[in-house]
């Protein structure tokens, strides 16, 4: 099965394109006080600037608390924004072939391993535990009763709500005996055998933007002038240069003009992955390309967007706090870090690659050939991968496989 033979329709995460933000901010009934919190973000971040020397701070400080300010930040919301009432939805949330596919790799990494018991399965932005659930599910579909018995799984989740919600579902699906710990970044993790896994997690990373004028390096920072607006001046850092130097961007390759967005939060954590992994594989999926290609001709204006009711909001500073903001992953650097702390990059494949090669098609005609699979579930399924496999959305997101 290919992405090609299953005929995708045009699907886009914005299926109207992106609108003016004020066309959208005045069919919003912000009933529900949301106004209000992104009010008192703005306040704050404003007052930030103002109180700063140079009167602005760089767009990842910005990005850090328009998405995770306590009780404010996009991602300290109560709702659980990646589903159909959200603001976007990923593949796990999509269908649970998605994770049950993802099972069968758990199991031939596990073989390849030697069978180690237990068997840790760490997560990144594990949100409320589908794609966690759903592999286990997959790994109870296929018998995998060992591999499902020696799991520990161990979610890192920022946000506590989905922290609630995500035990919840461990509790309601009976698994609630896998879970390790209580999912707080700890400063001494004991180092595991296994798997760490990150689905839609290092797109929301903070990044620093960069611009090219006259031939030189410089950094987009925002300002308030009656709102916010970017700045340009002297990079903040050596480290966005460096950064790009490393993934082999030579000085001149980027164009006039040209806009782009370098994420520093990859060094960090690369180091807590590498400080959580003993032995075992990291597998990273996002939107994201390798480095000569995230900041080649087709993406001179750079790759940050916002979410918000499954649009895409091309003004970052709109509806601060209720708006996702995202910028694609830099992948030649996740390696490039990763091997320098002892991760070996194994493999880097397109998500629909990822999926069919893992046995996405089996999984579908297992789910056909069960005698309690209706019609109505099946098409939930084909279409469901008919979005995961669509070379132009969720199709071309990648898939990065580290080890140790
Ligand atoms: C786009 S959602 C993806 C959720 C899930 N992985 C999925 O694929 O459906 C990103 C998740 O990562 C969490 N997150 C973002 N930054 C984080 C951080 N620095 N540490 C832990 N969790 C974080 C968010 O709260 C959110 O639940």
């Amino acid at each position: 099965m290919t992405p090609e033979q299953l005929h995708p329709p045009a699907e886009r995460p914005s299926p109207a394109g992106p609108r003016p933000p004020s066309e959208l901010s005045s069919e919003l009934p912000f009933a529900d006080g949301s106004a209000d919190r992104s009010s008192k973000l703005t306040a704050l971040i404003r007052a930030e600037i103002e109180a700063s020397p140079e009167r602005r701070i760089t767009f990842a400080r910005f990005m850090e608390r328009a998405l995770y300010e306590p009780a404010l930040g996009y991602y300290s919301q109560a709702t659980d924004r990646p589903t159909d009432a959200g603001d976007f939805l990923t593949a796990p949330e999509t269908h649970a072939i998605f994770g049950w596919t993802i099972a069968r790799r758990f199991e031939s990494m596990w073989a390849e391993l030697g069978c180690p018991r237990p068997f840790g399965l760490i997560e990144y932005g594990a949100g409320s535990g589908t794609l966690a659930l759903s592999i286990l599910e997959g790994l109870r579909r296929h018998g995998s009763t060992e591999l499902l018995q020696a799991i520990r799984y161990e979610p890192i989740e920022s946000n506590p709500n989905r922290m609630h919600d995500l035990r919840d579902g461990f509790e309601k699906a009976g698994l609630a005996g896998l879970l390790a710990t209580t999912g707080s970044p700890s400063n001494r993790p004991v180092p595991v055998t296994g798997i760490i896994l990150a689905n839609e997690f290092l797109d929301a990373l903070p990044v620093h933007r960069i611009v090219v004028r006259g031939g030189k390096l410089l950094e987009l920072f925002v300002a308030w002038r009656d709102g916010f607006v970017e700045v340009t001046a002297e990079p903040s850092t050596p480290d966005l240069a460096r950064r790009l130097a490393d993934d082999g961007i030579v000085p001149g390759e980027l164009a006039e003009g040209q806009v782009a967005e370098i994420c520093l939060g990859l060094a960090p954590w690369l180091d807590d992955v590498a400080g959580r992994l003993a032995r075992g594989f990291v597998i990273s999926i996002d939107y994201g390309y390798p480095a000569a290609e995230l900041y080649g001709p087709r993406h001179r204006a750079g790759t940050l967007l916002g979410y918000r009711r499954h649009r895409v909001q091309d003004d970052p500073f709109a509806e601060i706090g209720l708006t996702d903001l995202t910028a694609h992953v830099d992948f030649t650097a996740v390696q490039i870090l990763g091997e320098r702390r002892g991760l070996r990059s194994v493999a880097l494949t397109t998500q629909a690659d990822f999926l069919v090669e893992t046995g996405l098609e089996s999984e579908l005609q297992a789910l056909q050939a069960s005698p309690e699979t209706t019609a109505e579930d099946y098409l939930r399924a084909r279409s469901g991968i008919v979005r995961m496999l669509d070379p132009r959305h969720m199709g071309r997101f990648r898939v990065l496989t580290l080890a140790r």
